[in-house]
């Protein structure tokens, strides 16, 4: 018996090395929608666009099926479409069942994503313009006005909807250029049919019947394809059809609580953001995005898939073709032009949203484990960073800190002095971060379970009773946050009166948010469970996290009466979530693959708007060896969340448990972080305004060089810093790509390497291969303190790379670090030009805020580093005030590491960082 018993054991160990449970979860030949879509062939849409006309500023038509249709058939009733023109080069399309018509339900489309402003961008079209394009009537097309340069056009038949340019006729995006568009209309169940859908056990009632949408997008001037998170994938996306690929899946957009996920699978996890971006050696970007929050698949369609099939494609522009295909919804659907890969992010975020700006406490080094056991454990912790001479700004709480797993409680044996706890770490400046999940414990004790019952508050299962699953906490029902008004009651529960325990210096993470649901299809909720409206499930399903961060940071803002910025890491998300807050990679794995996948995933979530994203360093599940906690931390330290994460059942890896030489390690790691927080926060902002991500792929820079659009080992931190993972052991040797025509410079030792270049670079255990662009002006701050919080007067550093014209150029953006005061005028935004010997600081700050606030720093500048000087130089003469400064070889400090060679150093020119100033090198 027990030699059975240690077999089985045996079996259930080797289990635990590769468990991903792919069998738990759908392939696309068991989804039949999917299944069915992929079967069709290019040409079989019979759709065509009758009554085109132009109608409230939108270009309008209904798309009827040319051929007449076989009785025995269900009638196929016109769609609508619209298309609108927005502002900056957007098109959107829209497809759906005609209301008029009767549809036996309105199809679900979903709210509160696209931002209010947008509305007021769009453009009210006055007239179309006809074209005969092989002079009868098949080849008739509807034109309108896009943007400056650029055209809509709706061809009739057969129906297709493209985006060109004027000049030359080149397109830029379209759709069912290949007729294989499918929309399954809701129909009345005949008494013979049958709805119901299986898999492993679970039954989807599916009382709606089929409803799924199908279509192909090609993007022109294009050679690769990247974005539509989240995939443990490539950047650029691999093919997923046709010639040269081995059977694969499509990219999967379903979010889901993926146990021990794979480092490279088209495989859904837990967030999605159905918005395509593509790019290619013209140096031309262009977009896609449909707001829809069912299931998606997309495939990726391998050049040549189309050769047989006849159908004419303009030969003269290169291209990537895509299929997009949904269980549900309708097609709302945006076009958008570029040109450059910056425009098209900021064309997607126009629609979306802007991604909110951080508290600064937030973008420095957060400490996590599952879990930190009571509050002498966290008491050690805290102390030991400060022995350890190791900075860090927050301490997070797992879900045993609950009492039970009811959220918005302690353990009180554990953690019976919450307020005290955290109040001692706010002393050192710190911050705590708790979890609190969506599954609410259904335990009549429990008030919040209570009050969500009485309500009437959950979502509801097919039968219309409370949804009842199984979670962390056992039995547990899910707030049903498609309501507003549920959201409301449950930011609430974030005040201080409610959630007893808490202090103004505690934050929140929502994980789980997918939903998790342990006993359920996929992990997750089943498709017909009902929310507000008979809205079903299978719906919204993408966008349910999206709502619950929604109302989690809505919660912390009410909290702080609406002067703290929230700040709130959640697992799942959907399109707009960069609005609401962070966002990280969840149950990675300690090993060297995941160490290297994590990059392409915060690229793509940051091209499409998630800017504030990390993976948990060192990895989730496993106990790495040093040397790779190690090289975590220093890659770690250039993610834009930056946080070290561990499962309860790796052993304690706080980075003092390694012995002396690898805390050292770590701790410079961290330091880096810490000295370039200005820059960080700077970037924040940039992103705040424009969209633009922290981290960026090397072509969003240098976007014609092309050796750069499949590189996913490195990636560009701002636009001014290039960083290379090392991602095996014992590496002695790295191959780097340094894009463009101009010098990078070592960060740590100043030396110039020439850009256009893979170099060979030796590399130590010291740290992983980081460069500044030579041209540029990085701000950062040298001296070390516990946390973000104490530096806030500490005295700025600028380094300056200068490139062949002895010239360069940077910014810096500072605010109090915590308010909204910034939206009213209260920030410093500096921008730095260095040329002809000359060091001027210009304000860039908007001249007309919104409001009149202000913010005023004390801090000064305490030194100028200057790398590629050539002339000698002696003095600096400091304007105004004709001050000398004096200017001497300098070590290159960095990150508590005192580099090598001696870099042309002004020191203590005392300038203050607000104020305009001009430094002169004699
Ligand atoms: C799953 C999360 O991904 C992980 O980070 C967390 O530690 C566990 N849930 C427990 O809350």
């Amino acid at each position: 018996m027990k030699r059975i018993a240690f077999l089985f054991l045996l079996f259930l160990a080797s289990q635990t090395v590769h468990s991903w449970k792919k069998d738990e979860f759908r392939a696309c030949d068991q989804t039949p929608f999917c299944k069915r879509a992929r079967f069709r062939k290019p040409g079989s849409c019979t759709l065509i666009a009758a009554d085109v006309s132009i109608s409230d500023g939108d270009l309008t038509a209904k798309l009827v099926p040319k051929a007449p249709q076989d009785h025995d058939q269900d009638p196929i009733k016109p769609l609508t479409l619209s298309i609108s023109v927005y502002q900056d080069g957007i098109l959107r399309l829209k497809i759906d069942e005609d209301p008029s018509l009767d549809p036996p339900k309105k199809r679900f489309q979903v709210p509160d994503v696209i931002v209010p402003e947008f509305e007021s961008k769009k453009l009210w079209l006055q007239s179309a313009s006809t074209e005969k394009l092989d002079g009868n009537n098949a080849g008739l097309s509807s034109v309108v006005y896009l943007s400056d340069g650029y055209e809509a056009v709706l061809r009739h038949d057969p129906f297709e909807v493209y985006v060109r340019e004027k000049a030359g006729n080149r397109r830029v995006v379209s759709l069912n250029s290949h007729g294989l568009f499918d929309f399954e209309q809701l129909r009345v169940k005949k008494e013979d049919e049958d709805w119901e859908e299986r898999f492993r056990g679970h039954t989807d009632t599916r009382p709606y019947g089929p409803q799924s949408i199908s279509f192909d997008v090609s993007f022109y001037e294009s050679d690769f394809v990247y974005g539509i998170p989240e995939h443990a994938s490539s950047f650029a996306l691999k093919p997923t059809r046709g010639p040269g690929v081995e059977e694969s899946e499509p990219y999967r957009l379903f979010n889901l609580d993926v146990f021990e996920y794979v480092h490279d699978s088209p495989f859904g996890i837990y967030g999605s953001i159905p918005f395509m971006v593509s790019h290619g050696k013209s140096g031309k970007s262009s977009g896609f995005f449909w707001l829809n929050a069912a299931e998606m698949q997309i495939d990726v369609l391998a050049k040549g898939w189309d050769a047989e099939d006849g159908i004419l494609m303009p030969i003269d522009q290169s291209r990537i073709d895509t299929f997009w295909m949904t269980e549900a919804g309708i097609v709302d659907t945006f076009f958008f032009i570029g040109p450059g890969p910056k425009d098209v992010v900021k064309q997607y975020m126009s629609v979306t949203g802007l991604p909110a700006m951080p508290q600064l406490f937030s973008t420095a080094y957060h400490q996590c484990r599952w879990n930190y056991r009571d509050e002498e454990d966290v008491e050690n912790v805290d102390s030991k960073f400060d022995e350890h001479d190791i900075p860090y700004d927050v301490l997070w709480l797992d879900i045993e800190h609950t009492d039970g797993k009811r959220y918005f409680t302690w353990d009180k044996l554990l953690f019976p002095h919450p307020e005290e706890m955290q109040r001692k770490l706010a002393a050192k400046g710190r911050h705590m971060v708790t979890i609190v999940d969506p599954h609410i414990k259904r335990d009549d004790s429990f008030d919040l379970h209570k009050d969500a019952s009485k309500r009437g508050y959950y979502v509801k299962d097919a039968s219309g009773k409370d949804f009842d699953g199984w979670c962390w906490p056992g039995s547990s029902s899910y707030p049903d946050v498609l309501n507003p008004e549920i959201r409301s009651w449950w930011s609430e529960k974030f005040s201080y009166k409610n959630y007893i325990g808490s202090t103004p210096s505690l934050y929140i993470w929502n994980d789980m948010n997918e939903p998790s649901v342990f006993n359920g299809p996929e992990v997750t909720m089943p498709r017909d469970v009902l929310h507000l409206g008979g809205v079903e499930h299978r719906e919204l399903h993408n966008a349910y996290g999206y709502y619950f961060h929604m109302a989690t940071a809505d919660g912390l803002v009410k909290r702080g009466d609406g002067k703290d910025r929230p700040f709130v890491l959640s697992r799942a998300f959907f399109a707009g979530s960069q609005r609401y807050g962070a966002v990280w990679t969840g149950d990675n794995s300690a090993d060297w693959d995941h160490l290297r996948v994590s990059v392409p995933m915060i690229l793509s979530l940051g091209l499409t708007g998630m800017s504030f994203s990390g993976a948990d360093v060192g990895g989730f599940f496993g106990n790495p060896e040093p040397e790779l906690l190690v090289r975590w931390y220093q890659l770690g330290a250039y993610y834009p969340f930056f946080r070290g994460h561990a499962h309860h059942d790796t052993k304690r890896r706080e980075p003092w448990l390694f012995g002396e030489r690898n805390t050292a390690l770590m701790r410079d790691a961290i330091r880096i972080r810490y000295t370039l927080l200005p820059y960080f926060y700077t970037l924040f902002r940039e992103a705040n305004v424009t969209g633009v991500p922290v981290v960026r792929p090397l072509w969003m820079e240098f976007p014609s060089d092309e050796a750069a659009f499949s590189n996913d080992e490195a990636f560009m931190v701002g636009n001014s810093l290039l960083v290379q993972g090392i991602y095996e052991t014992r590496a002695k040797h790295a191959s780097v790509y340094l894009p463009g025509k101009e010098s990078w410079y070592d960060l740590r030792t100043g030396t110039a390497y020439k850009g256009g270049k893979t170099h060979k670079l030796e590399v130590s255990e010291e740290s992983i291969p980081a460069f500044q662009r030579a041209g540029t002006i990085v701000p950062r701050k040298d001296r070390f303190r516990r946390s973000s919080t104490q530096m806030m007067h500490d005295p700025f550093t600028l380094v300056m790379a200068l490139n062949s014209s002895q010239e360069a150029e940077g910014e810096l953006y500072l605010d109090d670090g915590k308010s909204f005061d910034f939206k009213q005028g209260a920030y410093i935004h500096r921008r730095f030009v260095f040329s002809n010997g000359h060091l001027t600081s210009l304000n860039v700050a908007s001249s007309s805020p919104l409001g009149n606030s202000r913010f005023s720093s004390d801090c000064i500048i305490e030194r100028i580093i200057i790398l590629g000087y050539t002339p000698g130089a002696k003095t600096a003469l400091v304007e105004p005030g004709n001050q000398k400064a004096e200017i001497e070889l300098g070590p290159l400090r960095f990150g508590g590491q005192h580099g090598g060679g001696g870099a042309v150093t002004i020191r203590k020119p005392g300038v203050r960082v607000g104020e305009d100033w001009k430094i002169k090198i004699l």
